[in-house]
């Protein structure tokens, strides 16, 4: 459920009108939900109540810094991934205590910064990692508490490039090695095993995969701890989202009344499942979630430059491209497309595509979308998750606005990109002289 619906027939996020807000920001804008933020942390936390856990949202899904405050605020902690999300979260406000450090190519300067601000866990992936782990903590005379990641080896039935707990991936420890593995490390002197991690995948819409590997892994999880007195298991990210009908899924009602929502993964069919599984270990229980918490909390809103009808198709292209938003051309992922002034009517079969010169570059193909015209505003659904943050100037396109809203309050959290500051930092060498 998310807060963007239509009001007087004009889409809004909460109280805000967004054609307000292009009116002052222009196109193409993020614009994201605060309430939606705070709710979808909410119903997590809460769907899990009864157990000791800690929600660590997954920062690399969007770490704008008013994003990461407003979770902050809610009490979250923070999965990451590198040096600089960590140095974000800090930025935002957010307790370096309650990081998880996730990645299978922790640098040694990452790791010892990590160290020195004290991070609640690093999540390795190899035994290398942890020689390196041991040896940075060594040389700081600090004792790093760690999981090893470990990998269940089972298929979470998502997109190719987005699964990540088979023994095909780069991803973890596989399980058979994972005893072993804990073993070695309690002879290490400066690493002191705290918990276990997984992560299956990413956009899983069914319970199913989740169950499986919980369930494979919580005996590991429980000899481990007795062994080597863990404090904490963490089950990853990967809760999917609604992204077709993203907008009509807003609505409460539509909950009730569309059977397909019954077979929708949502956090209490999630905690129903796995909270029995859990609550014996007597652990805390970590999660991760990125998309879940801020998938549908953002749109990408863009004005139509031109409807090109050609013998076979409509295009309609777009002022957005797939610099701002990639994830169609790379995950072929839908993102539901709707203007932001309510059309009646008949729809017209249309590919909406942005200006760069690739096939790729595209958010939906034969698509039925109500008749549009040059100038007429559409908002691209469900993009808060693994858009802005994938964005880039290819093309020599500026990175887009980003605006927060929350209630009838709105800001700005990232300007427009200027253009010169595209290039701001590179330089030609001396010897190249302007002729
Ligand atoms: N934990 C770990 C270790 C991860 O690798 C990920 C995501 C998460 C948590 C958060 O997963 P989530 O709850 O957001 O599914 N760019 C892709 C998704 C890549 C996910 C990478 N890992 C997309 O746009 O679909």
């Amino acid at each position: 459920m998310h807060d963007f619906r239509y009001s007087g027939g004009q889409l809004v996020c909460e109280q805000v009108q967004i054609r307000a807000l292009v009116e002052r920001f222009g196109t193409p804008l993020y614009v994201y939900s605060s309430r939606t933020l705070r709710e979808h942390f909410g119903r997590l936390n809460a769907a899990l109540e009864p157990l000791d856990r800690w929600v660590c949202y997954a920062v690399k899904a969007n770490s704008n810094l008013a994003v990461l405050r407003t979770l902050a605020n809610e009490g979250s902690g923070f999965d990451i991934v590198s040096e600089g999300e960590l140095r974000r979260v800090i930025a935002a406000g957010g307790d370096p205590g309650k990081c998880v450090f996730a990645g299978v190519g922790k640098t040694e300067a990452e790791i010892e910064f990590a160290l020195k601000k004290g991070i609640y866990s690093f999540n390795v992936e190899s035994e290398p990692e942890l020689q390196r782990l041991n040896r940075v903590a060594e040389k700081l005379r600090k004792v790093a508490p760690f999981a090893l990641r470990v990998n269940p080896n089972v298929d979470a039935g998502t997109h190719a490039k987005i699964t990540t707990g088979t023994y095909e991936n780069k991803f973890g420890i596989a399980f058979e090695e994972i005893e072993k593995i804990y073993r070695r490390a309690a002879k290490l002197k400066n690493v002191r095993a705290r918990g276990l991690q997984m992560h299956i995948g990413s956009q899983l819409t069914e319970v199913e995969p989740f169950r499986h590997a919980v369930e494979k892994v919580v005996p590991l999880v429980q000899s481990l701890s007795t062994r080597h007195s863990l404090e904490f298991f963490s089950i990853g990210g990967g809760i999917g989202i609604v992204y077709d009908p993203a907008l009509a899924s807003g609505d409460p009602q539509w909950w009730k009344e569309n059977p397909a929502a019954r077979n929708i993964l949502t956090p209490a069919t999630y905690a129903e499942h796995l909270q029995p599984m859990l609550k014996p270990l007597g652990l805390r229980i970590l999660l991760e979630p990125g998309r879940f918490i801020v998938g549908n909390a953002g749109a990408l809103i863009t004005r139509v430059e031109f409807v090109k009808r050609t013998g076979r198709k409509n295009f309609v292209i777009v002022d957005a491209a797939m610099n701002d938003l990639i994830r169609p051309a790379f995950y072929d992922a839908y993102h539901e497309i709707v203007p932001l002034r309510r059309k009646a009517g008949a729809t017209i079969s249309s590919d909406v595509v942005g200006p760069i010169c690739e096939s790729g570059d595209y958010f939906a193909k034969d698509r039925p979308l109500p008749k549009v015209g040059e100038g007429d505003l559409l908002a691209l659904l469900s993009a808060g998750a693994y858009g802005s943050v994938m964005a880039s100037n290819y093309n020599s396109r500026a990175l887009p606005a980003e605006v927060l809203v929350d209630g009838d309050n709105f800001a700005v959290v990232r300007p427009r990109q200027k253009l010169e500051a595209i290039w701001a930092s590179e330089k030609v060498p001396a010897w190249l002289k302007r002729r």
